[in-house]
C-alpha cells in the first residue's frame, strides 16, 4: 500500500510528565505489535512531555510529535524552540499551523512557509493543518481557503519533499465541537487538497498522507477513515484517554 493510514493524537495543552508516563503504560498495553497494526500511530504533545514520550514510545514504533517550532535555528526569540532542538530530543514530527495557533498565537501563512521547510531540514515530518471556518463553508469558500493555505504554506517545499509533509484537513467548525464533517464532506475536501498537491507533483499527490481532524471519536472513525482519500485522523479530545484512542486505531479498516 502506498499510503498506510496514520492516526495521531493531538494532546493540545494536556499532558504533564506524570500523565504522559501513565498514558504510555496503558497505550502500550492496548496497542498490537507494530507489524500487526493497520495504521501508523503518533502522539503530538507539549514540549515538556516529549522526552518522556520518546523514551517510552519510540522503541514500540509510536511516533512522537511536538506542536510547534520556530523557523530560525537559534537567536533572539525568547520562549521559542527550534527544529534542531526538537530533533535533538528525538521527535519524529511537529504539528504546524493548527487553527488554534493561527487563531490565538498569530500563526501566519508567511511564518508557515518557513516553518515547514525548517522541520523538513531537521529531519522532522511536518503535520500541516489547514481548514475553513464555518462562515467560509457557508459562503462556499472552502476550496478558496484550502487553495490559499496549501499554496502558501507549502510554497518553499521542494516538489521532491512534498510527500514528506503530512497534511491534516481540520474544518474549524468541527474542532472540539462534537460536530464532525460527514464522511462525504471529509472525502471531498481531502480529495481537493490532494489535487492541489497534484498541481505541483502527481507523484507527491499519490504518496502524501492527508488526514481528517475534527471531533473524531471511536464511533465515527471507521466511516471517515474508510473514505478513499482519507489517510487517517488527527484526534484531539478523544485521544486523551488511551482506551478511546486505541479504539480509534482499531477502527482503521483492513487494507
Ligand atoms: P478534536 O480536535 O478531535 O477535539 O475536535 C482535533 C484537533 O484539533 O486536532
Amino acid at each position: 500500500m502506498i499510503r498506510k493510514p496514520f492516526i495521531a493524537g493531538n494532546w493540545k495543552m494536556w499532558g504533564t510528565r506524570a500523565q504522559a508516563l501513565a498514558y504510555c503504560e496503558r497505550l502500550l498495553e492496548l496497542l498490537p505489535d507494530p507489524n500487526r497494526r493497520r495504521a501508523d500511530v503518533g502522539v503530538c504533545a507539549p514540549f515538556t512531555a516529549l522526552d518522556v514520550l520518546v523514551e517510552r514510545l519510540r522503541e514500540r514504533e509510536v511516533r512522537v510529535a511536538a506542536q510547534n517550532l520556530h523557523q530560525e535555528e537559534n537567536g533572539a526569540f525568547t520562549g521559542e524552540v527550534s527544529a534542531p532542538m526538537l530533533a535533538e530530543v528525538g521527535v519524529d514530527g511537529v504539528v504546524l499551523g493548527h487553527s488554534e495557533r493561527r487563531q490565538y498565537n498569530c500563526e501566519t501563512d508567511r511564518a508557515l512557509q518557513e516553518k515547514v521547510p525548517a522541520a523538513l531540514a531537521a529531519g522532522i515530518d511536518p503535520i500541516l493543518c489547514v481548514g475553513e471556518t464555518e462562515e467560509e463553508r457557508e459562503a462556499g469558500e472552502t476550496d478558496r481557503r484550502l487553495r490559499h493555505q496549501i499554496r502558501e504554506d507549502l510554497e518553499r517545499v521542494e516538489d521532491e519533499r512534498l510527500a514528506d509533509v503530512v497534511i491534516a484537513y481540520e474544518p474549524i467548525w468541527a474542532i472540539g465541537t462534537g460536530l464532525t464533517a460527514t464522511p462525504a464532506q471529509a472525502q471531498e475536501a481531502i480529495a481537493f487538497v490532494r489535487a492541489l498537491v497534484g498541481d505541483r507533483s502527481e507523484e507527491a499527490a499519490a504518496r502524501v498522507r492527508v488526514l481528517y481532524g475534527g471531533s473524531v471519536k471511536p464511533e465515527n472513525a471507521a466511516e471517515i477513515i474508510a473514505q478513499p482519500d482519507v489517510d487517517g485522523a488527527l484526534v484531539g479530545g478523544a485521544s486523551l484517554d488511551p482506551d478511546s484512542f486505541a479504539r480509534i486505531i482499531e477502527a482503521v479498516p483492513e487494507p
